[in-house]
């Protein structure tokens, strides 16, 4: 390398490009589907993405009206469930894709749950590096949380969302009427995100939720709506703040390392949404034994939770010496120190500078599941 010169170029890009995209909230957006398609098709051609059980309940219906209005429109359908979020789904689906001419301006629409969300934005985060899409979460959960900042990702066999992409879609339109057919066991699934998000940034809409529990898991309209409307806008806050999860959006890791834990030693039997329920009881206990929350809060978050069946006895059958193992995997760690965020109170987190995922000692942790277990 002595008498070679060495050449050092550079490349400016400017900063990044905003990016704006509305979530609209609305009962029937999805029959009405003239009133807003036009505000995102750049051409006459659409993809709709979504599972089987979802496609039957409304994307042959939405294709068969798209079609009809001079679309020119596929519909891709995937079998249900976290086991389809994968390269080999993505690959059938790309494959697909190709065959019907889709290009980058072609729209795709992710209808579905979560899983769709994910894999169908992944599938165009990558189609042709990056091809428009919007999301129709039909899912509570999907509402409340993953169809909203981008995140988009599959399962790998060495983990869960471990491949993926930041990908804002274009607009998210979340039909409120769609989840008159979701079982109530997926209805409560997404609602414990939506109370992960007012525990750790909003004490007056955890309080709303209190109130209204029956209301809401009856999905009666204007408490049903207040809710979602409220935790997407601090979701959407958090994003704008922080979309590549630097700091602040770590927040919505709360409760999360836990149900990480209980998720891998359920081998996934638990659903996503209650893993994360147990999570908050155990993360709020660590918390309270750090002095950080006050036992009367605690007690109050304690109670809610088991309004809707999520008690310590859900623990039972977990060595707690797994648990913590099993903690040490998590994503956040550094060094295999668990990290975790704290509440301060409800409706807040310990918070530094916007740092708010802090390294916990294990004996405090241990004591915390030793405290639950009895
Ligand atoms: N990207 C993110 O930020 C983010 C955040 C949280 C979760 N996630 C991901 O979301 C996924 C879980 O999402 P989910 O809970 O929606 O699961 P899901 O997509 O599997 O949907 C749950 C079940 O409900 C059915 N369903 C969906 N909508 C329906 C409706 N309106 N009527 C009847 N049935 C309906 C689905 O077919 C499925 O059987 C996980 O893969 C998780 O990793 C992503």
């Amino acid at each position: 390398m002595a008498n070679s010169q060495q050449i050092n170029l550079q490349v400016n890009l400017p900063a990044k490009v905003a990016h704006h995209y509305p979530i609209v909230i609305e009962p029937e957006l999805l029959t009405n589907w003239q009133n807003w398609i036009k505000d995102y098709a750049d051409t006459k051609k659409v993809i709709i993405i979504s599972d089987d059980n979802v496609a039957k309940l409304y994307g042959q219906n939405f294709y068969a009206e798209l079609s009809a209005a001079g679309y020119q429109c596929q519909l891709l359908d995937f079998e249900a469930g976290e086991a389809s979020k994968s390269a080999s789904t993505k690959l059938e689906l790309e494959e697909k894709m190709f065959a019907f001419g889709c290009d980058r301006h072609t729209l795709c629409v992710a209808l579905g749950g979560g899983v769709v969300g994910d894999l169908a934005g992944f599938t165009a985060a990558t189609y042709m590096r990056g091809m428009n899409y919007i999301q129709i979460p039909t899912s509570l959960l999907a509402m409340i949380d993953s169809s909203v900042g981008g995140k988009t990702a599959v399962n790998t066999s060495y983990g869960k969302n471990i491949i993926g992409a930041f990908w804002q879609p274009r607009a998210v339109i979340m039909d409120t009427e769609l989840l008159k057919t979701l079982p109530r066991e997926q209805v409560i699934n997404g609602f414990f995100e939506a109370i992960k998000i007012f525990l750790t940034l909003d004490a007056e809409q955890f309080n709303f939720c209190c109130t209204n529990l029956i209301a809401i898991l009856n999905l009666e309209h204007t408490p049903l709506v207040q809710m979602i409307s409220q935790a997407v806008a601090l979701k959407a806050h958090v994003v704008e703040v922080d979309e590549q999860e630097q700091n602040l959006r770590m927040i919505l890791n709360f409760g999360h390392t836990v149900a990480h834990a209980i998720e891998k030693l359920s081998n996934y039997k638990v659903l996503h949404g209650y893993a994360v329920a147990i999570g908050m009881l155990v993360e709020a206990k660590i918390a309270e034994i750090s002095g950080l929350l006050s036992s009367a809060d605690y007690k109050k978050i304690a109670d809610f939770l088991a309004e809707l069946e999520i008690t310590p006895k859900l623990l039972a059958g977990y060595q707690v010496s797994e648990l913590i193992s099993a903690m040490r995997g998590d994503k956040k760690n550094k060094n295999q120190e668990i990290v975790l965020v704290l509440l301060a109170g409800i409706g807040q987190v310990k918070n530094i500078d916007n740092k708010v995922a802090f390294n916990v000692d294990e004996k405090v942790i241990e004591a915390a599941f030793n405290t639950l277990l009895v």
